[in-house]
């Protein structure tokens, strides 16, 4: 593909950035240079060398959302400027590839597939939520759902890896059950579904292998980096955020059901794979 005529949005974010990798002749830009919640800066901006959008933007805090100030920014960067880009794509006949997560479910079907309702617990997931039904008003999109993304930047591996470092053997939730994403799964299957010219729509995409709890996980981090003489507590979603304020709802089912993506004949990576090559990386 002639990564020349992509555009990467958000392209400082974990996504953008490996983006930026994977397709280093494509155009990019970060909020500095486009703020996609400017509607004139979209709309005015020159999309004539541009066949696809790659939107990696977002507004990912989960919990800064439930504040006054995020309720605002997220419903701004996560549905009122996709609709921006929904427009601008009309205009200029470009195809959109978008992001979705798990959160716009409330975790109670098991496994989550492509044409579940949406039933959103928290304000961030009601505003990707609504970034979707925008997208999906365009015919030449695709969206693709994922949960707990893991890339170059702040997530929750190197968070445990911070932890472990200092000493420290913490205790992490046990009931919220899913598959790690990393980054490079995430531009494998974006790269996979625009080569193959897969029928438009929405893919769910994580990473393979076991579905499993944060607790699970952290025990798989500990291991592949060395700490044995570190435990992992248990502990439920609800006992962990008792007594906290300002903090969102979160499903507690994140498990994607992965057979839409696999029948277009993209194979799905192992999430403990990639996880260990993940963590060699670190340590260099
Ligand atoms: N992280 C997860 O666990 C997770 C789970 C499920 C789905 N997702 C989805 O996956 C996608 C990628 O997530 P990620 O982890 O790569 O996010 P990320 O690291 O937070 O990156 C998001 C990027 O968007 C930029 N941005 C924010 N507001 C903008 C605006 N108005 N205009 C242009 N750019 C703007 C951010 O810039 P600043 O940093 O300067 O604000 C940042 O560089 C998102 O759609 C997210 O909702 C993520």
């Amino acid at each position: 593909m002639d990564d020349s005529k992509f555009f990467i949005i958000g392209a400082n974010g974990q996504l953008g950035t490996a983006l930026r990798e994977k397709y280093p002749n494509a155009r990019f830009a970060d909020v500095g240079q486009l703020d996609i919640t400017n509607r004139e800066s979209v709309e005015n901006f020159d999309w004539s060398e541009t066949d696809i959008i790659l939107n990696a933007a977002a507004y990912t805090n989960v919990d800064g959302a439930e504040t006054d100030e995020g309720r605002k920014a997220a419903w701004k960067v996560n549905a009122t400027a996709v609709s921006y880009l929904v427009s601008a794509c009309l205009e200029h006949n470009m195809t959109l590839v978008h992001i979705s997560s798990d959160y716009v479910f409330d975790g109670t079907v098991d496994p989550h597939t492509e044409d579940e309702d949406f039933t959103p617990l928290s304000i961030y997931g009601q505003s990707k939520a609504a970034g979707d039904i925008a997208v999906g008003t365009l015919q030449s999109h695709y969206i693709l759902r994922t949960t707990w993304v893991i890339g170059e930047g702040k997530n929750f591996v190197r968070t445990m890896l911070g932890l472990a470092e200092k000493g420290v053997s913490p205790t992490v939730v046990s009931d919220q059950i899913g598959r790690l994403t990393f980054t490079s799964e995430l531009v494998r299957a974006i790269d996979h579904l625009l080569t193959t010219a897969a029928p438009f729509g929405t893919y769910n995409v994580t990473n393979s292998g076991e579905n499993v709890s944060w607790a699970e996980i952290t025990r798989q981090i500990f291991a592949d980096a060395g700490y044995d003489s570190l435990t992992v507590g248990d502990i439920s979603t609800a006992e962990y955020f008792a007594g906290k304020s300002g903090i969102a709802p979160r499903p507690l089912c994140s498990k994607m059901d992965l057979s839409k993506l696999q029948a277009t004949g993209f194979k799905s990576h192992d999430w403990h794979d990639d996880l260990a090559d993940y963590i060699a990386r670190q340590e260099q």
